[in-house]
């Protein structure tokens, strides 16, 4: 007898014993012991190598084995209202060496009767809402995972609606979790979503440590995201953060031949550097200055998405300027500023870091006219659900006299400021005097070609009459 037709066998039952009720107890008991034998022997006669492995403090309690006299078989399943199918199977022996074993299907599944069971008399819309609703009882013995994973980006997609993101049991099988192998490179849950960001860090400098011994503290997905609180924006403002707790040495030995090297880690993200095949860009944070916190949209209000339409090449200089220049009106006068940073352009890109041989020592990748790094430049906020939104800008936005006045506190990174950190360079390996020097030469240079300051009140930018007002 096929899984599929104990099924229908239950499923047409269900019908039938609706309108016999009188017989619904001695039919019932009768078919759900002689399907439950023949279950169990038929699944004893397809694993008889996994039986004898299963030891006697793993073998399910009698209870237990009821259920699994069922739901023991291979392929067994249900119809759903949405035509999609459940699978009924738990498989009995990987349940046995699971860490759950001991507290019996009864645990969880509580609105399971017993004596009343099948059929179910639930209506289940949807395989989604039904893992939905079934990962509540985990909250009873693991509150802390579940206050932890409620505040995570993947539970704010759940409650979206965002069919894809995990609950619990979209990183754990409850049926055969084993203590610790969450914990395991092989075995890692977000293989399964995040593939290509697997594929990267499988190729990088931690993986292979990992993976050649067992001793290595470096780090899985988890470590650096969390495995429950994962936010999407989980690095903060500055890149360096989740790598410092444990590199805390890196700063020091960057300083004996990066000059400025603290700048360099607050405005260049690690993997732009120990990836060195990556492509690179420019991404331009918004950032509120009072909050100390990235700049955030609201739903419905998206900041560029008309502009960016509007023009296929991406925001220019005069709309983020003028984004700006709305943004920082009245009370809210230079609140809102933008960060430059370096960094790689995709997110397998961000993983692929490889041993300090290979990585990027040379200067001259970044400092000098044309660099590739430069050519590519996003716009980036926070979106409603916390994850990051970026625009497509122009390179002008860089280079742009209007771009170096948009706000108090804004960095151009690119453009003349290139050929200027070409002379910094010099300066810095000659004597190491290259900050104090480079900004007061920067200043002398704006002056000097009448760019707008802020503070001294011009308003002879390029684009003339345009210009912004001082704040
Ligand atoms: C006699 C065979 C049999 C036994 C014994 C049995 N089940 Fe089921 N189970 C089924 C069938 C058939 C379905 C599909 C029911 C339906 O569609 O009405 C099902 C459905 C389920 C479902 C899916 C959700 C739902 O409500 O449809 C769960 C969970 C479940 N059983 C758990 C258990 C547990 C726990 C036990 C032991 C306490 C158990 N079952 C014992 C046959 C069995
Ligand atoms: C630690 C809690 C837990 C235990 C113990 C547990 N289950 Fe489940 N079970 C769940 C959850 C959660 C789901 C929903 C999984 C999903 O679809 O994401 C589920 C789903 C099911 C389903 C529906 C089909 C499926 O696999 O999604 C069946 C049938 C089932 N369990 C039977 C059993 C039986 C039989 C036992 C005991 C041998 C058992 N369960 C033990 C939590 C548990
Ligand atoms: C009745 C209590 C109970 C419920 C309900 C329960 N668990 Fe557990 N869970 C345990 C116990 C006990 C352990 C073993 C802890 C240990 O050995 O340290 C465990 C261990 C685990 C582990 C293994 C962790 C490791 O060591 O790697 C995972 C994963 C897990 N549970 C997930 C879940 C999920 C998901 C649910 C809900 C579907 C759930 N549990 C529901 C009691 C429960
Ligand atoms: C995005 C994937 C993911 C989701 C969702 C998730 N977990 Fe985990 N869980 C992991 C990973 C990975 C580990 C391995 C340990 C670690 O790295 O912290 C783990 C470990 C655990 C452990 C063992 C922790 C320990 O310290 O021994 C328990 C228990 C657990 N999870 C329960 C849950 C419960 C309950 C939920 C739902 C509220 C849940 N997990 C949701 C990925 C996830
Ligand atoms: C069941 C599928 C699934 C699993 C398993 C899963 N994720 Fe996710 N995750 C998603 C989806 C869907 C999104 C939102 C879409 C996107 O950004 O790819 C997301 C988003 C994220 C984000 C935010 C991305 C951003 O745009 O800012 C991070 C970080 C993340 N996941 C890390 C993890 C980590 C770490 C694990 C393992 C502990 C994991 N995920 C396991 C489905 C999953
Ligand atoms: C060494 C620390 C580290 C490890 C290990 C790590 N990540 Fe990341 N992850 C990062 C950094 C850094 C970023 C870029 C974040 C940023 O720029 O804000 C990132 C970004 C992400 C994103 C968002 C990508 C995007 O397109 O914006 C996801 C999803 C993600 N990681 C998942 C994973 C998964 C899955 C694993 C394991 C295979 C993993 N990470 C391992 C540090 C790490
Ligand atoms: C959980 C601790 C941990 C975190 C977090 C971490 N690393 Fe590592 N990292 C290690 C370990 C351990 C090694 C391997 C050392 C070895 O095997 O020589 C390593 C190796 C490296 C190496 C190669 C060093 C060499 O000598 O060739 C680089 C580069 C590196 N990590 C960069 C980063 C970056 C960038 C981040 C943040 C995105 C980061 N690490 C986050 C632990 C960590
Ligand atoms: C400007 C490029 C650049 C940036 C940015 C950069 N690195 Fe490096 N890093 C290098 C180079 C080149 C080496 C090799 C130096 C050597 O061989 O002495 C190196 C060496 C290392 C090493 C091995 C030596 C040590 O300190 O233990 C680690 C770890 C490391 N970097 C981590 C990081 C982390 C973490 C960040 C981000 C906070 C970062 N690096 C940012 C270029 C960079
Ligand atoms: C991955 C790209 C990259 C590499 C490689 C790199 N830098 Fe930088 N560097 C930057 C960026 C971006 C800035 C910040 C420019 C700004 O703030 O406008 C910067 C800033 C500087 C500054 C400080 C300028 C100031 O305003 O204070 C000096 C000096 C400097 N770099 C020298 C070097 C030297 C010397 C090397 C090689 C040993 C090097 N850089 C390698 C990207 C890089």
């Amino acid at each position: 007898m096929t899984p599929r037709i104990i099924v229908e066998t239950y499923a047409a039952m269900g019908a039938m014993m609706d309108r016999y009720s009188t017989l619904r107890k001695i039919t019932r008991a009768f078919l759900c012991n002689s399907l439950a034998i023949a279950a169990v022997a038929a699944a004893l006669a397809l694993l008889p190598a996994a039986t004898p492995t299963l030891a006697a403090d793993e073998a399910p309690s009698a209870a237990d084995q009821n259920c699994l006299g069922c739901h023991g078989s291979a392929g067994m399943e249900k119809k759903l209202a949405d035509g999609d199918v459940l699978p009924l199977h738990v498989a009995a022996d990987l349940y046995g060496k699971s860490v759950h074993r001991p507290n019996g299907c009864a645990s969880c599944h509580t609105d399971v009767d017993p004596t009343a069971h099948p059929p179910s008399k639930k209506e289940i819309k949807s395989a989604r809402s039904y893992a939905i609703a079934a990962n509540e009882p985990c909250k009873a013995c693991h509150a802390e995972k579940f206050k932890q994973w409620d505040s995570s980006i993947h539970a704010a997609l759940v409650r979206n609606g965002n069919p894809a993101a995990p609950t619990c049991t979209g990183c754990h099988n409850p049926h055969t979790a084993i203590k610790g192998a969450a914990t395991k490179i092989e075995q890692t849950p977000c293989q399964n979503c995040h593939k290509d960001i697997f594929t990267a860090y499988l190729g990088s400098v931690h993986a292979k440590s990992r993976l050649n011994s067992a001793a290595s503290f470096a780090p899985t997905c988890s470590d650096c995201h969390s495995a429950h609180e994962v936010k999407p924006i989980s690095l903060g403002e500055s890149p360096a953060a989740a790598c410092l707790g444990c590199h805390a040495g890196a700063l020091e030995s960057h300083k004996k031949w990066l000059p400025n090297a603290g700048l360099h880690f607050e405005v260049v993200s690690c993997s732009a550097c120990h990836n060195p095949d990556a492509q690179r860009k420019v991404d331009l944070m918004l950032i509120d200055s009072q909050a100390k916190v990235r700049g955030t949209e609201q739903i419905g209000v998206p900041l560029f998405d008309a502009s960016t339409r509007s023009d296929g090449n991406g925001i220019d200089a005069q709309t983020l300027w003028n984004l700006l220049q709305a943004l920082n009106r009245g009370d809210a006068a230079g609140k809102t500023i933008v960060h430059g940073r370096l960094t790689v352009r995709t997110g397998p890109q961000a993983h692929q870091l490889t041993a300090k041989s290979a990585a990027l020592s040379d200067c001259r990748t970044c400092h000098r006219q044309g660099s590739e790094a430069f050519e590519s430049v996003t716009i980036s906020l926070v979106g409603p659900d916390g994850r990051r939104v970026g625009y497509g800008a122009n390179t002008d936005v860089l280079s742009s006299a209007i771009s170096i006045n948009s706000v108090h506190g804004f960095y151009a990174i690119g453009g003349t400021r290139i050929i200027l950190l070409d002379i910094l360079l010099i300066l810095a390996i000659l004597g190491g005097l290259a900050v104090p020097i480079g900004h007061l030469f920067l200043g002398w240079f704006f002056k000097r070609f009448g760019y707008y300051h802020p503070h001294n009140g011009h308003s002879a930018g390029p684009q003339g009459g345009d210009g912004p007002k001082a704040a």
